[in-house]
């Protein structure tokens, strides 16, 4: 009979003992479950208390297109001109176009975002 490939994964001892305390495998089926719980509570308890990761719910665009699954924009490269300034913190009321409302974000949340800047290299 063939050998397998690997060597066999050691095997769970039925009980431990540590610091006199005996830690069986009935023990370790309702710790482990528990712990994981305890993880991923605290974790989800302190992202709802911090608000997510941007807006209100964690969402980054707050008020454009709202109506629409994803918000996607195209442009050819033809059309872009000279030079094209486009949103990156969501918050331009002329999304996608930077107008400036970062700087205004940034002072309020203390992040740094600011705008994509396309331009041609002589311009
Ligand atoms: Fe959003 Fe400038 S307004 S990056």
């Amino acid at each position: 009979m063939a050998s397998p490939p690997f060597p066999p994964l050691p095997t769970l001892p039925t009980s431990a003992v540590s610091s006199g305390f005996r830690v069986s495998k009935e023990h370790l089926t309702t710790i482990v479950p528990v712990a994981v719980a305890a993880v991923l509570g605290t974790y989800l308890v302190r992202r709802y208390l911090s608000g997510g990761s941007s807006g209100p719910k964690g969402h980054v665009n707050l008020t454009v297109k709202k109506d629409s699954s994803k918000v996607v924009h195209s442009f050819d490269m033809e059309d872009i001109g000279s030079k094209a300034v486009y949103c990156r913190c969501w918050r331009s009321k002329k999304f996608p176009y930077c107008d400036g409302a970062h700087a205004k974000h940034n002072e309020e949340t203390g992040d740094n975002v600011g705008p994509l800047i396309i331009k041609k290299k002589d311009a």
